[in-house]
């Protein structure tokens, strides 16, 4: 059996799937690029029947990225599989990727048809999805809780139809290791043809077993997982990328595997996904949290001194962080050139256009400004702004004026400019931010759910830049903006434009 295991990425569709992670096409298409600097074998794109902009995303992300494969998510039906196969044809290696629940819950309640129908429906459109592409996956949905004896029949007889890949959803995260692996060894041991298939693992995160769940997979002859960068994904999420991986290839000698993603481009990877999302990465996070790399106990600190590998089972440096600057900590100052700026985002993993790194160095002057020193954590924010920001962002802010006190109404004057025109209102409120938003909407005439105001500090000390998200429900969908300023109701203005900028696009 080979030793090598596929990554099969999908951020930009189970991920994509998370409330409130929706992306535009130039977000995606970002993300893809930065899929295929990881070099993962496989960029689901999106589920191309689910909407009209879904579709352009699939098909412009196919005609672009060279490399990995691109597949496409369809249900087992002939207007998805069609539809999958006209957004993904245009790529250099397609893939179909096509699914249909095989568990007795989902049969009798979702699906309401018996097993004899299901393995017909599953036969058919696999051979139906073969004649457009030769290379299909088929996910029996719900595998896990699938009894094994129905699930070998479901295997065998879409591989005999014409299935590259078999994957093995644990789709509501309910397995455990030992469970899982199981069943991969019982497809193995007991489909006659699973040779002629890669089998492969998609693992969500419910019981927080999601990447052990993928490892055991792999250990019992898995040789593609599912997985999507910060573990993003319906729910709790899917396998995360960089776990996984990097377990894979620490633990190499164990497992007796590898993978071919570029680890260098990880904490890339993480900071892109977690900027165009909106979602935060945990500073305790395993691979791409702030603390992942760093020693605070004495004890520790002097072991690492010492001899690093006494508390480091990995270096930085493979997921592309550069250790000398994480213990340096403080960074540039307000003096400090183009060419450093650019370095230093490098070094701390970012793929910036020019034209962002110009931005990025604007609102760096502007911070280092008003503060006296500026950490990575800002440096991070302020990228996080610039890239939330957008290019060319359709409403920015002009000018903002706030009232409030103990026995004043909070009252909210702000400009906004569009294109060339500028609109100014004023709006009261039950506090300061409200009345800010108030006046936004008053502008530009979207009324969205306000679903969640979170604010959090990116550094201590009185002049810390404050980070604010927001999150907006607007027709069905929920969309989220983030800023950063050292001026909290400033954050929370451009946070809450940058939203409605999303919604626009
Ligand atoms: O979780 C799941 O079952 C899925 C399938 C569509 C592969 O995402
Ligand atoms: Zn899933």
């Amino acid at each position: 059996m080979s030793d090598y295991v596929r990554i099969f990425d999908t951020t930009l569709r189970d991920g994509e799937q998370c409330p409130g992670a929706t992306m535009n096409l130039e977000e995606k298409l970002r993300v893809a690029r930065q899929l295929a600097l990881l070099n993962v074998d496989v960029i689901e794109a999106g589920f191309p029947i689910a909407s009209k902009d879904d579709f352009e995303a699939v098909k412009t992300i196919a005609g672009e990225i060279e490399g990995p494969e691109i597949a496409g998510l369809c249900r087992c039906l002939p207007k998805d599989i069609e539809r999958g196969w006209q957004a993904v044809k245009g790529a250099r290696k397609p893939r179909l990727h096509i699914f249909l629940a095989t568990s007795k819950i989902h049969l009798q309640y979702k699906l309401r048809k018996a097993e004899d129908e299901i393995l017909r429906q599953a036969v058919e459109m696999t051979k139906y999805a073969a004649s457009l592409c030769a290379n299909v996956e088929f996910s029996p949905e719900d595998a896990s809780r699938t009894e094994r004896s129905f699930l070998a029949e479901v295997v065998e007889a879409v591989i005999e139809a014409g299935a590259t890949t078999v994957n093995i959803p644990d789709t509501v995260g309910y397995a455990v290791p030992w469970e899982y692996g199981e069943t991969i060894k019982y497809l193995r041991t007991h489909v006659k043809n699973i040779d002629r298939a890669v089998l492969s693992a998609h693992c969500h995160d419910d019981l927080g077993l999601a990447v052990a769940n993928s490892l055991a997979a792999v250990a019992n002859g898995a040789r593609q997982v599912e997985v999507a960068v910060n573990g993003l994904g319906e729910r709790a999420g899917n396998c995360a990328l960089e776990e996984i991986v990097m377990a894979i290839k620490t633990r190499r000698e164990v497992l007796g595997v590898d993978t071919r993603v570029n680890t260098q481009q990880i904490m890339a990877a993480s900071r892109l996904v977690s900027q165009i999302t909106g979602f935060p990465v945990p500073p305790n996070k395993a691979i791409v949290g702030s603390n992942a790399f760093k020693h605070e106990a004495g004890i520790h600190q002097h072991g690492v001194l010492v001899h690093r590998a006494t508390y480091e089972i990995m270096s930085p440096e493979q997921i592309g962080l550069n250790p000398e600057e994480i213990a340096q900590g403080i960074v540039l100052g307000k003096h400090s050139g183009h060419h450093a700026f650019e370095k230093r985002l490098k070094d701390l993993g970012y793929n910036l256009t020019q034209d962002e790194v110009a931005r990025a160095l604007e609102r760096f002057k502007e911070v280092a400004d008003k503060k006296k020193v500026v950490y990575d954590e800002d440096l991070h924010a302020i990228v996080e702004d610039v890239v939330a920001t957008g290019a060319r962002p359709t409403y920015t802010i002009d000018y903002l004026s706030v009232t409030a006190g103990s026995h004043l109404i909070p009252t909210a004057t702000v400009r906004l400019r569009k294109g060339g025109r500028v609109v100014q209102r004023a709006a009261t409120g039950d506090g300061p931010v409200d009345a800010v938003f108030k006046a936004i909407s008053s502008i530009t005439h979207i009324k969205g759910e306000l679903l969640d105001y979170a604010i959090r500090s990116v550094t201590s000390g009185r002049e810390a830049m404050g980070e604010v998200t927001v999150k907006v429900r607007y027709k069905e969908r929920i969309y989220t903006g983030v800023a950063a300023s050292t001026d909290v109701i400033e954050a929370s203005a451009k946070a809450y434009v940058n939203c409605l900028n999303r919604i626009l696009v």
